[in-house]
């Protein structure tokens, strides 16, 4: 037996089963590649679920967060944090203005939005009524309980209620729902520009804006979860410029640092001031190493292009991916996505052609059931891309 396989037994033995994993334990990276425990290389293009937006073994990531091991970790947020105020001033020079709270992940994030969100209009608007959440069909927002609750997918939510209410589900991208839906009652309105776990669904043209019309019409607070669509991934910092749409708050996590645990909630002024001392915190939030790491990531993003980069890059992905689906028909319905955050749609379970291009040296995952994500570091090459579809071709028709 390998080293890999007994470290794969043992974690059935000690890991808690929450995860369906890939037999594999990846040990090491470089770039676009990475190297499993018995050697094997493969070509990454989930860059640890839209995270490694640097890719994996970066030199000057690792230099800054060693340098700022060697001077500070941790000292917790009795005292402030220059790091936070210096990241919060680099995101605020984004398409967002707004103040800043840091934490340390995705779910973090939303679920401090949600605590903002309910506070601001108890409090500072003194509607106590206001309490109803409006969120997505199809929508991924985490697993803690108030983003489980906004999260609208029945698999995720299972067997783990009662969640937080009053929660109400639209269809993504049904503007008559939306106009029915939100009014005076509704407490916020959260949604991802670009739904991504739920099959890299992108809403119609306008839609956005019609949202934003309503929420600013009825007071009601809008949240965009930029968690996967945030850091650059769809060609633009935020996802929601491409949509000529501001939200009140959003949320960061993922490529935030570049693979160190980090998130963000930012909020304009206004909502900012439902939260005063002692209503919401985090132990490690934004705390001296995280941020020095997302403090290289905000400026490897500026100095090496990679918006633009992403841009470009993420065209050619998804010509490519158009040209194999045509190729594949009727095994593939299209391919769709923005910028590195594309997905290639398939008449069926993406799973197994998931797991052929894994034995191929291909590492891509799955969105919607039937949807093969691909979200590769920012820095990926037009040749890794092609090399990358040439694989996921043989994977098809391998599972054909
Ligand atoms: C849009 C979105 N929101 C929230 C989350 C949860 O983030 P985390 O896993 O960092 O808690 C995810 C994770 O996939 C996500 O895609």
């Amino acid at each position: 037996m390998s080293q890999q396989d007994e470290m794969v037994r043992a974690a059935q033995r000690l890991l808690l089963n929450n995860y369906r994993q890939a037999p594999v334990v990846m040990t090491r990276g470089e770039g676009c590649a990475l190297w499993d425990a018995d050697g094997r290389r493969y070509l990454d293009m989930t860059a640890g679920i839209a995270v490694c937006v640097l890719g994996h073994g970066h030199a000057g990531l690792a230099d800054a967060i060693a340098a700022q091991a060697r001077r500070l970790v941790h000292a917790s947020n009795l005292y402030f944090i220059e790091n936070q105020l210096r990241l919060a001033d680099a995101l605020s020079a984004r398409a967002f203005r707004g103040k800043a709270f840091f934490c340390n992940s995705g779910t973090e994030a939303n679920e401090a939005a949600l605590k903002l969100a309910r506070r601001y209009q108890a409090v500072v608007k003194q509607r106590p009524d206001r309490v109803e959440l409006v969120a997505f069909e199809g929508s991924f927002h985490g697993r803690t309980m108030g983003a489980l609750s906004v999260t609208g997918q029945p698999k995720y939510r299972a067997g783990f209620g009662p969640l937080v209410e009053p929660v109400r589900f639209l269809p993504f991208g049904d503007a008559a729902a939306a106009r029915a839906a939100i009014g005076d009652k509704t407490c916020a309105v959260i949604l991802e520009p670009i739904q991504a776990e739920g099959g890299i669904v992108l809403p119609p043209p306008g839609y956005l804006q019609d949202l934003r019309r309503l929420c600013t019409d009825s007071g009601t607070v809008l949240i965009f979860d930029e968690v996967q669509t945030g850091m650059g991934r769809t060609g633009t910092f935020y996802g929601f410029e491409n949509e000529g749409v501001v939200p009140d708050v959003v949320t960061l996590a993922k490529g935030l640092a570049g693979g160190v645990p980090i998130g963000a909630m930012l909020a304009n002024e206004e909502i900012a001031r439902g939260f005063e001392p002692g209503t919401h915190a985090s132990t490690f939030g934004g705390n001296p190493l995280a941020t020095a790491a997302a403090l290289y990531v905000q400026q490897a993003l500026d100095e090496r292009g990679l918006l633009e980069h992403c841009r470009d890059a993420g065209a050619h992905l998804n010509s490519a991916l158009r040209h194999l689906a045509e190729r594949r028909k009727p095994r593939t319905r299209g391919a769709r996505g923005r910028g590195l955050l594309q997905g290639l749609v398939l008449d069926g379970e993406a799973a197994p052609v998931v797991a052929r291009a894994a034995e191929r040296g291909l590492l891509v995952s799955i969105a919607g059931g039937n949807v093969v994500r691909l979200a590769p570091p920012l820095v990926v090459t037009k040749s890794q891309i092609d090399e990358a579809v040439q694989i996921l071709d043989a994977a098809l028709e391998s599972t054909a």
